[in-house]
């Protein structure tokens, strides 16, 4: 069911109203659905119990909260380090492996021009494929392929790798990079990270730039209660940087 409306409460927590059939219940009460119609974005609603709603028109971030969601997806603050690590941008052209919920490659997808994605699962790649279309992307394609088996694509900017085991694809990604381009392998564990580099630097057209982890802390600021959070995520991912520097093997 389509995303019609973000509703979001003085405190800012948001509500997702997923068509406009049926009055929507939320924690401060219900607003009715002839309310929800009615509402342009900036207008607010009010609940049955009195609380005001602020309505928005669902933008990327908000669809893209709202995906399908298979296996593990890269958090948004690796995301966000992918891209500033390697500043992909609207020329650019991306290959990704494995799909996986296609979050990653939806993402990148957002800000760049093409994005490959590469995915052996069936029911992951059809839930790749279900995302990208929910999302009204038109220029990812998910492939059902073995990213291990090399990828189809040619000069492109940046390969990234979401894969159990990244050094197999070391070789490939080096063939499909343009000189200059980015590798960035996301792994959960050190060992995965020793046997990437380890592969990296076997391969001559790449050089090893740098191995990252992104620890993001949220803070509560309400009044004179400003502290971190209690709850914190814990440890996502490692991310592996190397670029292309030579074409010959
Ligand atoms: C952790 S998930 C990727 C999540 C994805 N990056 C996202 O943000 O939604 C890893 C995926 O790699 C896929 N995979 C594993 N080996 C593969 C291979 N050789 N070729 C393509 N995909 C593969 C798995 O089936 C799984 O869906």
């Amino acid at each position: 069911m389509k995303l019609e409306k973000v509703l979001v409460s003085g405190s800012g927590k948001l509500f997702y109203v997923k068509g406009l059939d049926a009055d929507y219940h939320t924690q401060f009460g219900m607003v009715k659905k002839d309310d929800l119609r009615k509402a342009a974005s900036g207008d607010s609603v009010k609940t049955n119990t009195g609380k005001e709603l602020f309505v928005l028109s669902p933008g990327f971030s908000d669809l893209y909260r709202k995906i399908r969601r298979g296996p593990q997806i890269v958090p948004l603050k690796d995301i966000a380090a992918i891209i500033a690590a390697t500043g992909i941008g609207r020329e650019s052209v991306v290959v990704d492996a494995g799909s996986g919920s296609g979050a990653l490659a939806c993402f990148l997808a957002n800000i760049v021009k093409e994005v490959y994605t590469y995915e052996i699962r069936p029911d992951f790649f059809a839930i790749a494929l279900q995302n990208v279309k929910e999302l009204g992307l038109g220029n990812v394609k998910v492939k059902n392929k073995d990213a291990y088996a090399g990828f189809d694509e040619k000069n492109v900017d940046l390969v990234t790798l979401d894969l159990a085991e990244p050094w197999k694809a070391v070789g490939a990604a080096a063939d499909c990079l343009n000189v200059g381009g980015f590798l960035a392998s996301y792994s959960p564990t050190t060992p995965q990270v020793t046997d990437f580099v380890s592969a990296v630097s076997k391969e001559p057209r790449l050089m090893s730039l740098k191995t990252i982890e992104i620890i993001e802390r949220e803070w509560e600021a309400n009044d004179r209660k400003v502290r971190p959070k209690s709850a914190a995520i814990g440890h996502s991912g490692f991310l592996s940087f190397a670029r292309k520097i030579s074409k010959s093997e």
